[in-house]
């Protein structure tokens, strides 16, 4: 008896140990890397020495992009994936799905979920033969739907290590951090505001009650400062006046969570970033984005929501029946798919 569990807890272990990528030999596949997010955000990975192979996928214009990226003197080596999915994944540690349409002044970000589901299905539907091992990183907005959309397809598939599927919902905490750091006269570097929620709207609940280092906002300040934060994207939106959304700060909160998530996985440890995921932390919501211990196999420990105050509960209260009504559409899509 206690030979078969210690044989299951080493098989266990193994198969956990070997699913992770080599310390600092990382293969990295962007796809929508010609795009308004994933031309900046593959400069940035193009700097990291622990990414080996940068693999650039899009409809058109990579060549360009490929051509482009290579004069740069790092040892990243940047090649064009070719048109086909299946042989831009093949075998990468690393999927970053930046791909999809942004939003136009006026459209919320569910609007955009008709034109992108489809591609975050045939991405993740890919990646369950070309690279089911993988970390799936999502851009493509609405998020609140497309990571639901996508652990069903990789579920459906048995290749479900939800430990690797992350929503970039980061973006978040680097607006809390910019925004509270000014209000507070603090260098926003060294300011850390949990997010917990989704990525839209009324779902994003920046933990104001919990900033670190304490940002005393009281009353219509502090309702202010929560509007300002769920609101940045639309703001970026309309500034951009039917140009897309927002590209460069999104290239940078990626790049921020993709390089925590590669440290830890080379044995960094006490790695903490917001994103959201598939999460069993509130019995209410299937997904949440929340503050995460970042390991060598993906998320080690999800904090949850931690300590939040009554304005928080009710605004957490609030959003879980939006965010119920997200995840539900995505995977309404993928089972019908399916
Ligand atoms: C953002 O938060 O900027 C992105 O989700 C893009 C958008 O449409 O707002």
């Amino acid at each position: 008896m206690f030979l078969t569990s210690l044989f299951r807890k080493a098989t266990h272990l193994k198969r956990c140990y070997s699913d992770c990528a080599k310390p600092g030999a990382h293969k990295v596949a962007v796809i929508g890397a010609a795009g308004g997010i994933g031309q900046p955000l593959s400069l940035l990975l193009k700097l990291n020495p622990s990414i080996v192979e940068l693999r650039l996928h899009d409809l058109k214009d990579v060549p360009g992009v490929v051509a482009d990226l290579s004069h740069i003197e790092t040892a990243t080596k940047v090649v064009a994936g070719g048109s086909d999915l299946g042989a831009t994944l093949k075998d990468v540690d690393m999927i970053v799905l930046a791909a999809g349409l942004p939003r136009k002044p006026g459209m919320k970000r569910e609007d955009l979920f008709k034109t992108n589901a489809q591609i975050v299905y045939d991405v993740t539907k890919s990646m369950t033969k070309a690279a089911p091992d993988a970390y799936l990183i999502i851009i493509t907005n609405p998020l609140n739907s497309m990571i639901p959309l996508a652990c069903e397809v990789l579920k459906e598939a048995n290749k479900l290590n939800a430990r690797k599927v992350f929503g970039c919902s980061t973006l978040d905490s680097v607006r809390a951090a910019t925004f509270v750091g000014e209000a507070i006269c603090k260098d926003p570097k060294t300011v850390d505001v949990p997010i917990i929620g989704g990525h839209s709207g009324n779902t994003i609940i920046p933990l104001i009650s919990r900033s670190n280092p304490p940002a005393c906002l009281e009353g219509d300040d502090l309702q202010k400062m929560i509007k300002k934060i769920q609101e940045a994207g639309t703001e970026v939106v309309k500034a951009k006046a039917g140009k897309g959304s927002c590209t460069l700060a999104m290239a940078y909160a990626a790049s921020r969570l993709i390089f925590s998530i590669l440290r830890a996985a080379d044995g960094e440890k006490e790695i903490v970033e917001s994103a959201y995921v598939k999460s069993d932390v509130m019995p209410e919501v299937k997904y949440l984005a929340s503050p995460l211990l970042l390991g060598k196999c993906g998320i080690e420990k999800n904090f949850g929501l931690g300590k939040v105050d009554e304005c928080e509960k009710k605004m957490f209260c609030e959003a879980m029946e939006i965010l119920k009504k997200d995840i539900e559409m995505g995977e309404k899509f993928a089972k019908a798919k399916i």
